[in-house]
């Protein structure tokens, strides 16, 4: 996934950010998280190290951000500041720091404060997120792994880094995350963690049934349904698996994918990640039959009778009744989340594949309306409460609605 193909994230319209960068390499990637953020609605006021400005000039923030960059922790010749420190940092929602340097992070754990972002830091009554950026043996330094866990046991969020090709030619651990990446990042850390600590399996995309090596048999499934709750469990903070069948889509971020063709492919994916994951949520529309004894070369024109190819299909296993069999007699307390895309009928259908199937919800959507669409409108029947409807909107939004819906009503 590019930058460029940053939808709309959830909680960060309008978001107040204050943008700390510290005098590292990583400091002119930081120009474009400016644009990303901003192009997120985001207003950003930046703010600046005394070192930062070695590395990257204030009038390109100036320019992305729209606003004058603070660097100075001196109110001289700003007659409105009366105390920047302050000022700043009560008009922040979120404070980030990027490129965080292993000097910086050093005096937030230890309370120093001599220039504007650690007083900012000091100062604060919002959340903080620090992304280091350094060379590989700054980052394993013996003293810059206490600081970094000191941060986080002082609740300061910490994104990354990333394993890779480091500016000085070095490999290793202490790469800064990539622009879009720290948006994504921050997205989930504003967003409520209704998941902390569970293991999502999440089955997506139509499934390919073989007729030959190059024939098929598929569905009009995107896939985009499936994404989405797949992103969604993510930014509410669980570890997701995502099992796929052939999509053009990118794998969402901070999501392991898992690919696979055919339903059979499918159910042994699927029946094997969950003994290890607390919830199920079968999005993909897995073909009900397959081909009996697919031919191994491709089939020619000529293998075919006067009156057209014969083949001889197979009943496919049900993955999503196998999973809620399986909760039901080994772990009562495992969701089993299913999805219908019906034609018609849409309550019936939905209500008899929620007995059928021992599901602790089913999620219907009209078939016509949902297929390869950007939006959905999502009518959620539940064992235990009466029916709810997410109105129509996008499809990654819907899909925090119906998380958040799922998983805060035990
Ligand atoms: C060319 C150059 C690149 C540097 N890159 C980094 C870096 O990526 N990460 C880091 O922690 N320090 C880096 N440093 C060291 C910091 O600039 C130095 O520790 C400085 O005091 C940090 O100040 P600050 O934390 O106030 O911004 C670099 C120094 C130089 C000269």
């Amino acid at each position: 996934m590019m930058s460029n193909d940053l939808p709309q994230l959830p909680g960060l319209k309008g978001t107040r950010i204050v943008l700390g960068v510290c005098g590292g390499i990583a400091a002119y990637k930081s120009a474009e998280l400016v644009r990303l953020l901003t192009k997120q609605g985001c207003a950003v006021q930046v703010v600046m190290t005394p070192s930062a400005t070695q590395f990257i000039a204030p009038l390109t923030f100036q320019a992305l951000s729209g606003r004058a960059v603070a660097v100075s922790q001196w109110p001289e010749g700003q007659a409105d500041r009366g105390m920047p420190h302050i000022d700043i940092s009560r008009a922040c929602d979120h404070l980030l720091i990027a490129p965080c340097t292993a000097n910086s992070l050093a005096k937030y754990v230890h309370g120093i404060a001599d220039n504007l972002l650690d007083n900012l830091v000091l100062a604060r009554n919002c959340p903080v997120a620090i992304v280091p950026a350094m060379n590989v043996e700054m980052w394993n330094n013996p003293a810059t792994q206490r600081n970094v866990e000191q941060a986080r046991r002082d609740g300061l969020q910490v994104f990354g880094p990333a394993h890779g090709e480091q500016a000085c030619g070095e490999v290793g651990q202490g790469r800064m995350l990539e622009p879009w990446e720290i948006v994504w990042e921050l997205a989930k850390a504003r967003s409520t963690q209704t998941l902390t600590g569970q293991h999502v399996v999440v089955s997506a995309g139509p499934t390919f049934e073989a007729i030959d090596p190059v024939r098929g048999i598929t569905n009009r499934s995107s896939g985009k349904m499936g994404y989405a709750i797949a992103q969604a469990a993510w930014l509410a903070g669980a570890k997701v698996t995502l099992v796929s069948g052939p999509t053009a889509l990118a794998t969402p971020y901070g999501v392991q994918r898992v690919n696979v063709q055919g339903a059979r492919d499918m159910h042994s994916a699927v029946l094997g990640l969950v003994p290890q994951a607390q919830a199920y949520v079968g999005v993909a529309a897995v073909a009900d039959y397959g081909i009996l004894n697919p031919s191994t070369h491709k089939q020619k024109k000529s293998d075919a009778s006067p009156t057209g190819l014969n083949m001889e299909f197979t009943l496919n296993p049900d993955i999503l009744a196998e999973v809620g069999q399986w909760a039901t007699e080994h772990s009562p307390r495992f969701k089993v989340i299913g999805f219908a895309a019906e034609t018609q009928n849409l309550a019936d259908y939905a209500q008899q594949k929620l007995v059928r199937k021992k599901a602790h919800a089913i999620v219907a959507n009209f078939a016509q309306e949902v297929l390869g669409a950007d939006e959905a409108t999502l009518q959620i029947y539940r064992t235990d409460l009466p029916p709810v409807t997410i109105e129509r909107k996008p499809k990654l939004e819907a899909a925090l609605d119906l998380i958040h819906h799922l998983f805060s009503h035990p």
